[in-house]
């Protein structure tokens, strides 16, 4: 599909200009003024409307078996749910449970998203063991595309490594120039502090903050960058949540680690409150690290607009409030039992499935609560939303630029559109949302991928399987 899109204001995460651009193809062939539209070429008018690259979340879980149970979502609902809020490239956390063999587990998260994808996608590899196997295991999977590891120095039991599969993981990422994302929080601590609270008879959902404080997260990141130094590899930060842990980074980055960080749409609009709700509800917002305090909201904000925080994600792990988030509910005896939990006599919070459904509104959120705020510009936003991910992630300049040569992959946005966030509304497969009642002020009105228009005005018009894989080769050296 060929088209041309007239007198929009293009923004890119350098400027913002008026402009036309060209698509032939899968390509964009040209952008500037005054372009003439080759014969048989779609015209669209995009006066009064930004031109964005395609938006890309570098952060999401998809099939996703996690803490007795299974994410919402598969390819299909997903990747509509995230072209319908503009984001057309998605990187998916391959998680094998410890026992499974990698490169088997690559294939299979692979081929979940084969002939499903609207739109195009990759993986972070997971690496939940390292033994004698696992080095060229990981050589394989990076000689087939993927150029990101993903540790968890967390979920104990589950995918959490140690500190000395931390450490030969980071040193083979070093040799093969692979940078490795991390969620970091301190295991040991955390399961501590749950048995605490738990033992107490604190089990309800308000207190999943106060069993991963920020003094968790912080010393996760302090031990990241402790072991990043010493091996010399790139990392990178997912889910910041914090003031403290932000200042950890930038204390290492200031002596030369190589460290990014992100951080995700629930924690720069939403606060802790929302998990204090009573009657359960706030298990809707149980995710890790927790949501916090509000004060924490404008360290983000902060760090996004001076460039501490390169990327926002959206961490989406999508499950139902009835039937999943209730598995830790105190008149569920013990349906589940994960192996990372203390276990008390009926549910508690620590069985509570951790994440929010969020890949569709990620897009729109910044828009409204960064843009249109003044909190962060036009550019920043851009670079935070895409450019930053296909730069540090090696996809840049095919992703994250409208230039000739980049793949097709625009989000015409029109900044007047007014809307409310809603689960009887949105694409993806959960029954509940955790921004309902949102207001957002702007939304995508054309998204294309690789040249094909997959959302007009608020409906979806591609296909399932016109997504790809995104092979990648390592930068991190
Ligand atoms: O609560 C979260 N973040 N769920 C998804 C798994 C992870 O830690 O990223
Ligand atoms: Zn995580
Ligand atoms: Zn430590
Ligand atoms: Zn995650």
């Amino acid at each position: 599909m060929s088209w041309l899109i007239k007198n929009g204001t293009v923004v890119t995460a350098e400027r913002e200009f008026v402009a036309d651009v060209l698509c032939l193809g899968e390509t964009i062939e040209a952008v500037g003024p005054d372009l003439e539209a080759p014969e048989g070429v779609e015209v669209i008018d995009a006066t009064g409307k930004y031109v964005f690259p395609g938006f890309i979340d570098p952060h999401v879980h998809i099939y996703l078996p996690f803490m007795g149970t299974f994410a919402k979502d598969d390819y299909e609902s997903a990747s509509r749910a995230a072209l319908m809020g503009g984001t057309t490239t998605l990187i998916e956390m391959c998680c094998p449970g410890r026992d499974e063999d990698p490169l088997e587990a690559f294939h299979l998260w692979k081929s979940k998203a084969e002939g499903l994808s609207s739109c195009d996608y990759t993986f972070h590899m997971g690496v939940t063991r390292f033994d004698s196997a696992t080095a060229s295991a990981l050589e394989e999977i990076v000689g087939e595309g993927v150029a990101s590891f993903k540790v968890f120095l967390a979920y104990q039991g589950a995918f959490g490594i140690d500190d000395t599969e931390l450490y030969e993981t980071l040193r083979l990422a070093k040799e093969l120039g692979v940078i490795v994302t991390a969620h970091c929080e301190n295991a040991a601590l955390v399961a501590k502090l749950q048995a605490a609270l738990v033992a107490d008879g604190k089990t309800g959902p308000e207190w999943h903050e106060p069993s991963r404080p920020v003094q968790v997260e912080a010393e996760g990141c302090h031990h990241l960058m402790t072991f990043a130094e010493a091996t010399g590899a790139h990392v990178y930060v997912v889910h910041t949540s914090c003031k403290d842990a932000l200042d950890v980074i930038r204390g290492a980055k200031s002596r030369g680690v190589q460290a990014w960080v992100e951080t995700v749409i629930p924690y720069l609009v939403l606060d802790k409150s929302y998990a204090e709700r009573p009657d359960f509800e706030g298990a809707k917002w149980v995710m890790s690290p927790p949501i916090r305090d509000k004060s924490h909201q404008f360290a983000l904000w902060e760090g996004l607009a001076d460039g501490s925080i390169s990327t926002v994600g959206t961490d989406h792990a999508p499950f139902d409030f009835e039937t999943q988030k209730h598995m830790g509910h105190p008149d569920v005896e013990k349906a589940v039992t994960a192996d990372f939990s203390p276990r008390g006599e009926g549910g508690n919070f620590t069985l509570i499935p951790n994440g929010i459904p969020s890949v569709e509104d990620r897009v729109n959120l910044l828009f409204t609560a960064g843009v249109k705020t003044g909190r962060i510009d036009l550019p920043t936003f851009v670079k935070v939303a895409s450019t930053e991910a296909a730069k540090i992630f090696g996809l840049y300049p095919r992703k994250g630029e409208i230039a000739p040569g980049s793949d097709g992959d625009v989000v015409v946005y029109d900044p007047e559109y007014r809307g409310v966030i809603s689960a009887e509304t949105h694409s993806m497969r959960t029954d509940y949302s955790g921004f309902e009642g949102m207001e957002i002020l702007g939304r995508p009105s054309m998204v294309t991928v690789r040249g094909q228009v997959m959302v007009r005005e608020g409906k979806f018009v591609g296909e399932a399987g016109h997504g790809r894989f995104l092979a990648r080769i390592p930068t991190h050296f």
